[in-house]
């Protein structure tokens, strides 16, 4: 990384909590919870990180994900990333969690959400990084569990207060656009909740249209594929509508053939509100700091693109105003 992507603060906006699990940590909790794993060693994991396609990877993440069983999982896992997180100078974080890969297995969305929400504490009480959750809604699955999932957030919420704060679609994109979940969205938004989308990852333009006007979405996650449609290009960024970019993730899941043919720069130069996230850092190589590294070396990023990668990060992040413009400012202060 340069001196400057390493000092400058960021806003981490994409990142699957599920998918910062680290080999490590899965052999350890699988020994823990006593779950079989088809694997026996770290290196086993990793040579299994081999995915052509965005599906190769769900499949080894589902898998992965079934070690975590009790709230102190939970808190293990977010507490690593925050740490992880803290070494890269992010200094907010939006975090995404699928309950829906959890509660099949017999784990309660209280314990998912308790776990979470105590390693969020301690990192804004030890580390200073500020966080909010976003809940993810599988779109392989149907409507009607997402209104569930819902349903459970909704009197999470109430009870413990507002844990969540916002809902997002994840999971398998082809086949599965966003209109399948207009009456969730919709009613996410009447109670409160931030909407965002993965759309245009392998999915058509088509599909980032739909994000934004069938669910009315606040930003949008990946977004690639919108530069195949001029039009959408001129709608996104006169809607100065964010999109979270991960390098590392579109070269593992082949949405990029090298990052040097990676549309970071272009995305910027079309005037569109992007910035560069991690995904799922333990599968794909890389934490945000690894991605600006790695975009550095394929392209060189400039210092000025460097800043405007990470003032877009905190002005695309839910933080209140005042929140965003402190954080702004400590870019502009950087040396
Ligand atoms: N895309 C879609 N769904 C996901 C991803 C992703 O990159 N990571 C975890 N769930
Ligand atoms: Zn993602």
């Amino acid at each position: 990384m340069t001196d400057l992507a390493t000092r400058l603060p960021k806003a981490e906006l994409h990142i699957h909590i599920e998918g910062s699990l680290e080999p490590e940590m899965m052999l350890r909790l699988a020994r823990r919870n006593d779950v079989a794993l088809a694997f026996g060693s770290v290196a086993e994991i990793r040579a299994a990180y081999a995915f052509t396609k965005l599906d190769d990877f769900l499949a080894l993440y589902y898998q992965g994900m079934s070690v975590l069983r009790t709230a102190q999982d939970f808190e293990d896992l977010a507490w690593a990333y925050f740490v992880r997180a803290d070494a890269d100078t992010v200094r907010h974080a939006e975090i995404f969690f699928d309950p829906q890969g959890h509660l099949p297995r017999g784990v309660s969305f209280d314990a998912v959400m308790q776990g979470l929400t105590a390693a969020a504490a301690r990192a804004e009480r030890e580390l200073g990084i500020t966080s909010r959750l976003i809940m993810c809604f599988l779109r392989h699955l149907d409507e009607a569990d997402a209104e569930r999932i819902l349903d459970l957030a909704l009197a999470h919420n109430e009870t413990h207060g507002p844990g969540i704060a916002g809902v997002g679609l994840d999971s398998s994109e082809l086949g599965h656009p966003p209109a399948k979940f207009r009456n969730v969205f919709r009613r996410a938004r009447d109670e409160g909740f931030r909407l965002v989308c993965h759309a245009g990852e392998e999915g058509p333009p088509a599909y980032v249209w739909e994000a934004l006007d069938v669910l009315g979405v606040d930003r949008i996650d990946h977004g690639n594929r919108a530069l195949e449609d001029p039009a959408l290009v001129r709608r996104l960024a006169a809607d100065r509508m964010p999109l979270t970019v991960c390098p590392l993730s579109n070269l593992r899941l082949c949405v990029v053939d090298d990052l040097g043919a990676h549309p970071i720069r272009r995305m910027l130069e079309a005037g569109l509100v992007a910035s560069v996230h991690s995904d799922d850092p333990s599968y794909f190589g890389g934490y945000v700091g690894d991605n600006f590294a790695a975009l550095q070396a394929a392209i060189g990023l400039t210092d000025a693109e460097c800043r405007m990668l990470v003032r877009n990060s905190f002005r695309a992040s839910f933080l209140p105003d005042a929140a965003k413009d402190r954080h702004l400012a400590a870019v502009d202060a950087a040396p």
